[in-house]
C-alpha cells in the first residue's frame, strides 16, 4: 500500500509534471523551471509562445559544447520551418534582407571574415580610452535625479547610458542622439513583434545609419564607423551593406543587454545587502577586485541573455543524449546552464568574489560576444558611480510586484524604483 510514510523516498525518484514555461510567473524567477529541465530533461522538446518548435538545452556541459558546435547553424536559413526562417534578421522589426549578414545570422567563413574586420576597428584599446567619457555619462546621468531622492534606475540610468555610449562609440552626433534614444525606447518597450512603431523606428534607424556611413566615407573621423569604413584585411574591406549590418547588430547586441546588466545587477545587490555592503566598502577603500569579480558573478547568477541566439542542426547529432535531427532549433539556455550545480558551487548563491566564475553569460566559441569589453567597463562603472554617489539606495518596491520582460532571449526588469536621500 502506498503510504505518506515511503512517500517521500518515492517523490525523490519520480519527476512530478514538466513545469509551465513562457507565463508570467516563469518570466519573473525561471529559476525552478530550469532546475527541473537540467536535472530531468536537460535536452528538451518545447513549443515556444510563437508556436515554433525548439529544443531548449539547460546543463552546463552541453551549452557549452553547443555553443562551440559547428554542426549548430547560426544562418536562418538552415531552419525546418521555413515561415519561420523567412526574412527573419534577430533584429527586432526589422525584415529587410540587407541586414541578414550579421554576426550573429552568419556562419564560417564569412563569419571569419567579417569578425575579423570588425575586430580591427572595434578594438580593447578603443574601449578602454573610452572609459573617461562612460564615467562622465554615469555620473552626468544620476545629477539629473539626484536631488529628488527618488528614480525608476530603468528608464532613468540603465537605458539612457549604454544608447549614448553606443552613439558615441560610433560617430552618431550629439545632437541626434535623443532621436536613437526615442527609436530605442520604442524597441524594447515593444519588444520584437512586426507593430507598426518598431518597424517604423527600425526604418528610420536603418536610414539615419545608411546616411551617416555616407558621410562618414566622405569625411572620416576617429570613431568606430570610419574605422569599420577603413579597416582591411588581406585587402578585403566590409562592403555598404555590411558595415550598416555591423553597425546594426553593434547597437543592437550592445543596447539591451547592458541595460539589463545594470537593471538586474543592481536589483540583485540591493536584494542582497551583504553582498552590497561588501562591495560598498571595498569601493570606499580604493579597491576593484570585487567590483571586477562581482559584475561576472552578476552576470552569472542573473545575467541579462536569458537565451543564446538561435541555432539549427546542419546534419543529425546527439546532444545530452538527445537525438536532433537537421532543421531542428536548438536554444541554448545560458541563465540555465550558469546555476548548473555539476559547474558551481551553490549556484543559487550570489557570491561576488566567485574567483571560477566562467560563466556563459557572453556565449562561448566563435560567436563570444564581440563587445564584452564595453559591456564590463559600461557595468562596473555603471554600479561602482550608483553606489558610490548614491549610499544608501534601496529599493522603493515589494519584489514581488516588480514586472520582467519576458521575451525569449533576454531577462530583464521594465522599471526598477529606487529611494535615497537627495543629494543637492
Ligand atoms: C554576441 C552577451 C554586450 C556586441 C553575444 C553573445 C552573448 C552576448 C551571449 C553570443 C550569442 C550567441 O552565441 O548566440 C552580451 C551581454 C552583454 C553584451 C550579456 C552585456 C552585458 C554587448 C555590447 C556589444 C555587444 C556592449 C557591442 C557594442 C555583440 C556582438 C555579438 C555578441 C557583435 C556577435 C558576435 C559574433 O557573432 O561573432 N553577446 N553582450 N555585446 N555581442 Fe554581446
Amino acid at each position: 500500500a502506498h503510504t505518506p510514510s515511503t512517500a517521500p523516498a518515492a517523490s525523490a525518484t519520480t519527476p512530478g509534471p514538466a513545469p509551465e514555461l513562457f507565463t508570467w510567473e516563469f518570466a519573473s524567477d525561471p529559476y525552478p523551471a530550469y532546475a527541473w529541465l537540467r536535472e530531468h530533461a536537460p535536452v528538451h522538446r518545447t513549443r515556444l509562445p510563437s508556436g515554433v518548435e525548439a529544443w531548449l538545452v539547460t546543463r552546463y556541459a552541453d551549452a557549452r559544447q553547443a555553443l562551440a558546435d559547428p554542426r549548430l547553424s547560426k544562418n536562418p536559413a538552415h531552419h525546418a520551418e521555413p515561415a519561420h526562417a523567412k526574412g527573419k534578421t534577430g533584429i527586432p522589426g526589422e525584415r529587410k534582407a540587407e541586414l541578414m549578414t550579421h554576426l550573429l545570422n552568419i556562419d564560417p567563413p564569412d563569419h571569419t571574415r567579417l569578425r575579423r574586420l570588425v575586430s580591427k576597428a572595434f578594438t580593447p584599446r578603443r574601449v578602454a580610452e573610452f572609459a573617461p567619457r562612460v564615467q562622465e555619462l554615469a555620473d552626468g546621468l544620476i545629477d539629473g535625479f539626484a536631488g529628488t531622492g527618488s528614480a525608476d534606475l530603468i528608464h532613468e540610468f540603465a537605458f539612457p547610458l549604454p544608447i549614448y555610449a553606443i552613439c558615441d562609440l560610433l560617430g552618431v552626433p550629439r545632437e541626434d542622439q535623443d532621436d536613437f534614444r526615442d527609436w530605442a525606447g520604442m524597441m524594447i518597450r515593444h519588444g520584437g513583434g512586426p507593430r507598426g512603431g518598431v518597424a517604423r523606428s527600425v526604418k528610420k534607424m536603418r536610414g539615419y545609419l545608411a546616411d551617416l556611413i555616407h558621410r562618414k566615407r566622405a569625411d572620416p573621423g576617429d570613431d568606430l564607423i570610419s574605422g569599420l569604413i577603413r579597416a582591411s584585411d588581406h585587402g578585403e574591406h566590409l562592403t555598404e551593406n555590411e558595415a550598416a549590418a555591423m553597425a546594426f547588430i553593434l547597437l543592437f547586441a550592445g543596447f539591451e543587454t547592458t541595460v539589463n546588466l545594470i537593471g538586474n545587477g543592481t536589483y540583485a545587490l540591493l536584494t542582497h545587502p551583504g553582498q552590497r555592503t561588501r562591495l560598498q566598502d571595498s569601493l570606499a577603500a580604493g579597491e576593484t577586485g570585487l567590483l571586477e569579480t562581482g559584475v561576472e558573478e552578476l552576470l552569472r547568477y542573473d545575467g541579462p541573455v536569458e537565451l543564446a541566439t538561435w541555432r539549427y542542426a546542419t546534419r543529425p547529432l546527439t546532444l545530452g543524449g538527445q537525438d536532433i535531427a537537421p532543421g531542428e532549433p536548438v536554444l541554448v539556455v545560458l541563465a540555465a546552464a550558469d546555476r548548473d550545480p555539476a559547474r558551481f558551487t551553490d549556484p543559487d548563491t550570489l557570491d561576488l568574489s566567485r574567483r571560477d566564475s566562467q560563466h556563459l553569460g557572453y556565449g562561448h566559441g566563435i560567436h563570444y560576444c564581440l563587445g564584452a569589453p564595453l559591456a564590463r567597463l559600461e557595468g562596473q562603472t555603471a554600479l561602482a558611480t550608483l553606489l558610490t554617489r548614491l549610499p544608501d539606495l534601496s529599493l522603493a518596491a515589494d519584489p514581488a510586484e516588480l514586472r520582467w520582460r519576458g521575451g525569449l532571449i533576454m531577462r530583464g526588469l521594465r522599471t526598477l524604483p529606487v529611494s535615497f536621500t537627495p543629494v543637492p
